[in-house]
This record gives C-alpha cells, sequence and structure tokens, in this order.
C-alpha cells in the first residue's frame, strides 16, 4: 500500500518559528505612524500590543523560539497531518503529484489558532484582561476566541455584516468558546457609527470591522487589540506549518515544485510557504503562489502602494499591494479573503518576483471544492478551495507541457460552517461578480495623498 498520509509526532511540533525577514534581500519600507508620517517605533504600537509581539514584528532573527507554553497548546491539534492526494489526482486524471497540508484539524477549524494561541498567551503575560477582533468568515473570530477562553481573556469580536448573516453558527461558535460578537458596522464605536449613517444597510468589510476592533481597545486600559493576518508576527506564527510540512515532505520522498495558499492578508499563505522560500532565497528554486478571489484582486490588479490597513485610517500606513482602504468587496463566501490589502512581507516578494499571484472566480472555486470534497472526504472552506482551483490549474498545464509537477497546497480550513455557501452552490444562486478597471481605479485615488513607498 502506498502511504496517503505522513505524519509526525509531537516531538516534531517546531521548537522555533520560521523569521523570513533574516532572508530578504529587499526588506519591505518601514510602517509610517498615520498622524506624523514618520517611521513608527515599538512605543507607537504599544497602546494596542503587547511587547513581546511587538518585538517579534521588527525582529530579524531567523528562528525564533515558541513559548514552551505555546508549543504545550499546540499539541492538542499540531502536527497536523499531511495527505497525498491520490483519488483527487485520479479524478483530474493528471500525472502531477498533489500533496496537501490539512489545517482545518486545529479545533477551531483553520490555521488561525496557530497566531491565536501565541497572540493570546503573549497578551495574558503582560497582564491584558480583554481583546478585541475583527473577523471576516468567522474563522479568525473562533480561533481568537478559543485562544481566550484558554487563556482566561474577555473576547470581543467585530464580524462582518455580511458574514454574520450568512454564517449564524460561525457567530454560535466564538459564543460557545465565550465570546460577545457585534456585526460590523456596528454602532458602538464612532468607525461603525459614521459607516451606518451614510449606508444603514452596509454589508461591512474586514476593513471596518479593524477600525472598530482597534477604536474599542484603543479606549480600555484593559484591553488590546488582535490582527488575524497581515502584520509579521501573524505570519511567523503561522511558519509552524510550512516547518512542520518541509519534514513530511522529506518523508514523502518528495520536494515541491509548486508551493500554494490562498491569500486573504498573507499569513495562511505565508505560513505554509515562507519556509519553503527560504530554501528559494538560498538558491532551490521552486515556484510559490498566493491565490486570491477575481473580485477581490489585491496582488494581481492592485496598486504597490503605502495604505491603511482599515478603513477608518487608525492603524499605521503599510508598504502593501492594495485595492485601497475604502475597497468594499463583493460579498463572496470566502469572507476571510475580502481584505483591500496584503501583508507587507508577501507584497514585497511579489514586488520583488520571488513569488506569484493568480487570482480565480467563484463558481469555478466552488466547482474545485466539490471535486476536492468527492473524492478526499474533506469539505473546504472557500478560502482554502482557492488553492485547489489552482493547485488543478497548474497539474493540468503541467500535464499539456509534459511535464507533470509535485505540487503542494495548504488546506487552511474545513468548510462545515459554510454550507450555506455550498447550499447556494448547488441551488445555482452562486454568481461571479465582476470588477471594473474603473471601480477599482476609483478606489485607487484615496492613495494620490499618502506617501510613495522608496
Ligand atoms: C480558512 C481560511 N483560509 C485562508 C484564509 C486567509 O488567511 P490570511 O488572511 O491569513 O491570508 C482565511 C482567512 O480568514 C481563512 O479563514
Amino acid at each position: 500500500m502506498s502511504p496517503v498520509k505522513f505524519l509526525l509526532t509531537e516531538d516534531e511540533i517546531p521548537t522555533h518559528y520560521y523569521n523570513i525577514q533574516a532572508d530578504l534581500r529587499n526588506h519591505p519600507p518601514p510602517p509610517l505612524h498615520p498622524g506624523t508620517r514618520k517611521p513608527i517605533g515599538p512605543q507607537d504600537l504599544q497602546p494596542i500590543f503587547p511587547m513581546g509581539l511587538i518585538l517579534q514584528e521588527v525582529s530579524r532573527e531567523r528562528f525564533i523560539k515558541i513559548p514552551d507554553e505555546v508549543r504545550a497548546m499546540y499539541q492538542l491539534f499540531r502536527p497536523t497531518p499531511l495527505f497525498h492526494a491520490r483519488r483527487f489526482e485520479q479524478r483530474l486524471g493528471t500525472k502531477a503529484k498533489i500533496f496537501y497540508k490539512y489545517e482545518g484539524a486545529s479545533p477551531a477549524g483553520s490555521h488561525k489558532l496557530n497566531t491565536a494561541l501565541a497572540q493570546a498567551s503573549f497578551n495574558a503575560q503582560e497582564g491584558v484582561k480583554r481583546l478585541t477582533t475583527e473577523t471576516g468568515a468567522g474563522q479568525w473570530g473562533s480561533a481568537l476566541s478559543m485562544a481566550c477562553s484558554f487563556y482566561g481573556l474577555e473576547c470581543k469580536v467585530y464580524m462582518v455584516s455580511v458574514s454574520f448573516q450568512q454564517k449564524p453558527y460561525r457567530r454560535a461558535l466564538m459564543q460557545t468558546f465565550g465570546a460577545t460578537v457585534t456585526a460590523s458596522p456596528s454602532s458602538q464605536t464612532e468607525s461603525g457609527r459614521k459607516i451606518l449613517k451614510t449606508n444603514p444597510n452596509h454589508p461591512g468589510s474586514l476593513g471596518i470591522a479593524i477600525s472598530e476592533a482597534i477604536e474599542d481597545a484603543a479606549q480600555r486600559d484593559d484591553t488590546k487589540y488582535s490582527l488575524g493576518s497581515v502584520l509579521n508576527h501573524v505570519l511567523l506564527h503561522q511558519t509552524v506549518i510550512g516547518l512542520e510540512a518541509k519534514k513530511q515532505m522529506e518523508k514523502a520522498g518528495e520536494y515541491p515544485d509548486i508551493v500554494i495558499g490562498s491569500c486573504g492578508g498573507g499569513s495562511n499563505y505565508a505560513g505554509l510557504a515562507f519556509p519553503f522560500l527560504q530554501d528559494k532565497l538560498n538558491g532551490t528554486p521552486h515556484r510559490s503562489i498566493a491565490v486570491e478571489p477575481a473580485s477581490c484582486p489585491t496582488l494581481t490588479r492592485g496598486t504597490y502602494s503605502y495604505d491603511f490597513g482599515d478603513t477608518g485610517e487608525l492603524t499605521p500606513l503599510m508598504p502593501m499591494y492594495t485595492l485601497g482602504h475604502n475597497f468594499v468587496p463583493a460579498s463572496i463566501h470566502a469572507g476571510g479573503l475580502r481584505y483591500h490589502g496584503a501583508a507587507p512581507l508577501v507584497s514585497q516578494l511579489v514586488k520583488d518576483q520571488i513569488i506569484e499571484a493568480q487570482a480565480y472566480k467563484q463558481i469555478e472555486v466552488f466547482d474545485a471544492a466539490k471535486e476536492f470534497a468527492r473524492t478526499e472526504g474533506i469539505v473546504p472552506a472557500p478560502e482554502s478551495a482557492h488553492a485547489i482551483r489552482s493547485a488543478i490549474h497548474e497539474a493540468q498545464h503541467g500535464d499539456k507541457n509534459g511535464k507533470p509537477p509535485v505540487i503542494l497546497f495548504n488546506l487552511s480550513g474545513h468548510g462545515h460552517f459554510d454550507m450555506q455557501a455550498y447550499d447556494d452552490y448547488f441551488g445555482g444562486r452562486l454568481t461571479d461578480h465582476g470588477l471594473s478597471q474603473e471601480s477599482i481605479e476609483a478606489s485607487l485615488k484615496t492613495l494620490k495623498a499618502l506617501p510613495v513607498p522608496a
């Protein structure tokens, strides 16, 4: 029997995170203070983040120790399995070899728990009592709610309004873990009230929910803010995925020609891809692909610029590919990918053409998810299904060229709370949302007043 899954023991949970900043030739320009437009220092971030995480944010050390207690928490679900998708390959009729790392094995349902536990730990250690955050489809909110309950922290989640309505059971899951969940935009913050005034039925966006969560945290001494993607320290925490996957691919006797991850803010893609990119930056070539929705095409159609991470202009200005911080993506079911920007580290790698980006439309993504579920038995989260769609594309392309590749993608989460999306798909109610060049350009106009990265 040929093996289908490649497992590691709990002893093999990584002891250190991998920090790609140690290996980059070109570093992203520094984040700028939203008021003074000068580079920010650790003290500027202190009102909303604990110092332990701020130090990780700016570190250039190659390997950063995972605190023992966080590693002990990881034992609940790590190492996650890596599968050889043999049945899926057969269904596609491809000669490509397709492997996937399954982060949906985490109790919260996705990769997000890797950073949620680390962030909750550093906050608890520094005496923080309450965390606020945003969530799209609810994967990040569920993960942070669970982590907060493990560390005895209160948790307040601003959930993008359209997802709040589309995914009521994610909301109930967060409540089960003890969090308070509010639809965003809400009337509880100045940022939310401003938006509701112009449109009481606003569908919300991650950018708006971030503004609300930051505003809430900034007003209370016992509260800090927690971000589920984009920032260096979040990408860092996710590298446990790729570090494990490297060992597992070794067990499988393969090295990937192509590494693929879906990309919202960038931490999921980075988590799998960065440990492999360490090899690429040191001379072992492979292709690395970040996949996004065609209706929120940050990396494929956005501009590289300084921009705010949120709609309310409360965050530092970050150098990144962006569609403009006022961009409101269409209400696709992959709520976790509806973000206007991409992590500065991922953006820098795209800019330097070290990695690639692809975008796919909603219906073709669900077509891919269906084929995957019917052969591998796992119902993918709509976000994760973007990576599956890309894997199919690359396998078919390799077959045509006579060079079938070894493909590795991150199955970042399961879709058990996304069945309304599948019901809409099977009921023919899903649509592909066109996005005109004019509307992108209109949204990018907000960038004109902002500094240009050097
Ligand atoms: C299941 C799943 N996969 C991928 C992503 C994208 O993650 P990131 O924002 O870290 O790129 C999300 C985001 O919420 C998600 O929930």
